[in-house]
């Protein structure tokens, strides 16, 4: 939240408008380097989950850092070829995949990662002796909500670890080479269970004669409450990582690479949307500050009950006032807009200094799955991206959307030119 200054913030809010998107360059290079720097295994790629900020600027920042790609749908892929990766750096992970997914996957030799032993089947169908990733479910799961989980008895992901053995008797009835097995249980899993889920990985995958690598998924968490949330001991893990991998690759009598896929971590603390406040107002039960931005610009809240540092600055100058509590919601029609929920939804009133209307609201650490998961939802307007470079210089990267963009598919609608599409 610190990589610019407030009265810099004032000065783009005026600029661009709100809401904004802010990214900052500098964060994302930081978190590539903390990452590569905590593991010292040689034989290791780093994979960037992109579906967690799949701007073009910042796909070639991780790029010019090294970082390959994990992604989960054509278009993603196409947006990694668009920003200079090589389809041989592309790992793909997505449940459901149709034929003419997998058909040009295989085309361009991006490396597919099966869910399901059907898409194994897939495979075979289009390609003779082709090769490919597993994942695996391995039984548990962890994620900072129920909802980031990704493994265990009630997961659709994977492919359960108690039926590895009917997807080698499917790989060998193909000619499908299985050279890698990959295991992600969740968005935010902590370190307990990274390790666990490292050693339950490298057991399954011990007995794949052609085994070339392990990816252990994504899931390294962020910091968002600094009073409920714990940071990830990022040299203890990679350490623990790497002395594995050491003994793994030893043990089977060559080196086995190892794949890591993080989203969250390279982004999640990269950015900060702007806000405006617009009304301030209170029901016998709170204080309510009503912002010019929602659950569509980050969803996650409304999603998941997450939480996200929020401040305001007064846009007259004024010294902060008295505390007080309040609720901060969005601008939708939808009551489940509200950004400052428990984890179970409930809403959960913070304390800020008296706040008025035409004050700016910066919310952190929406680097991830915010810009991502955004939408159009009554009909509002996409905010602007700028993107403050390594020389600390803001630039826009992605301009505000418009009533045009809103209606961009429709066939039988011309949209009206006069109107002003910032003013929403
Ligand atoms: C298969 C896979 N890998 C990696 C990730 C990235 O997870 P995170 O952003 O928590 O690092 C995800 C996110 O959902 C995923 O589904």
């Amino acid at each position: 939240m610190t990589f610019v200054s407030d009265a810099k913030l004032v000065e783009l809010a005026a600029e661009y408008h709100t809401p904004l998107y802010i990214f900052d360059e500098k964060t994302i290079r930081q978190r590539c380097n903390d990452l590569k720097q905590a593991i010292s295994y040689k034989n290791h790629h780093i994979r960037y989950a992109c579906k967690a900020l799949t701007l073009q600027r910042v796909l070639k920042i991780v790029r010019d850092e090294g970082l390959w790609i994990d992604a989960s749908s054509i278009n993603e892929v196409d947006r990694c070829l668009l920003a200079g990766f090589d389809p041989s750096q592309i790992f793909y992970t997505g449940e459901g995949a149709t034929k003419s997914v997998y058909s040009y996957l295989i085309e361009i030799g991006v490396l597919i990662n099966c869910t399901s032993i059907d898409q194994m089947r897939l495979i075979g169908s289009i390609k003779k002796n082709h090769y490919c990733s597993i994942r695996v479910n391995p039984g548990e799961g962890h994620g900072h909500s129920n909802k980031t989980n990704t493994g265990g008895p009630s997961s659709k992901h994977g492919i359960y670890y108690d039926q590895l053995e009917d997807a080698k008797v499917i790989a060998k009835e193909l000619g499908i080479k299985i050279i890698g097995v990959h295991s992600h249980i969740g968005s935010g899993a902590d370190l307990g269970h990274w390790l666990r889920i490292k050693d339950k990985t490298l057991e399954y995958a011990n007995s794949f004669a052609d085994l070339e690598f392990i990816n252990l998924g994504g899931g390294i968490p962020v910091v968002y409450n600094p009073e409920t949330d714990k940071p990830m001991p990022l040299n203890e893990w990679g350490a623990a990582l790497s002395a594995s991998m050491e003994q793994y690759s030893k043990e089977m009598g060559r080196s086995i690479a190892l794949y890591i896929e993080p989203g969250r971590y390279v982004a999640a603390e990269s950015g900060i949307l702007l806000g405006e406040v617009g009304a301030v107002k209170s029901t016998p039960e709170y204080n309510y500050a009503i912002v010019n931005t929602g659950m569509n610009h980050n969803p996650r809240p409304a999603m998941y009950g997450s939480y996200h540092p929020i401040r305001f600055i007064p846009r007259d100058g004024r010294s902060p006032g008295k505390e007080k509590e309040y609720v901060i919601g969005g601008y939708l029609c939808e009551s489940g807009d509200v950004f400052t929920v428990e984890s179970d939804g409930t809403l959960a009133p913070r304390k800020f200094p008296e706040i008025k209307v035409g004050d700016i609201m910066v919310m952190g650490h929406i680097g991830a799955y915010s810009h991502s998961m955004k939408n159009e939802y009554n009909s509002m307007n996409l905010p602007a991206s700028l993107l403050i470079d390594k020389n600390g210089v803001a630039s826009l990267i992605e301009r505000r959307g418009t009533l045009i963009d809103v209606m961009r598919r429709e066939i039988e609608v011309i949209p009206h030119k006069s109107r002003k599409h910032y003013k929403d």
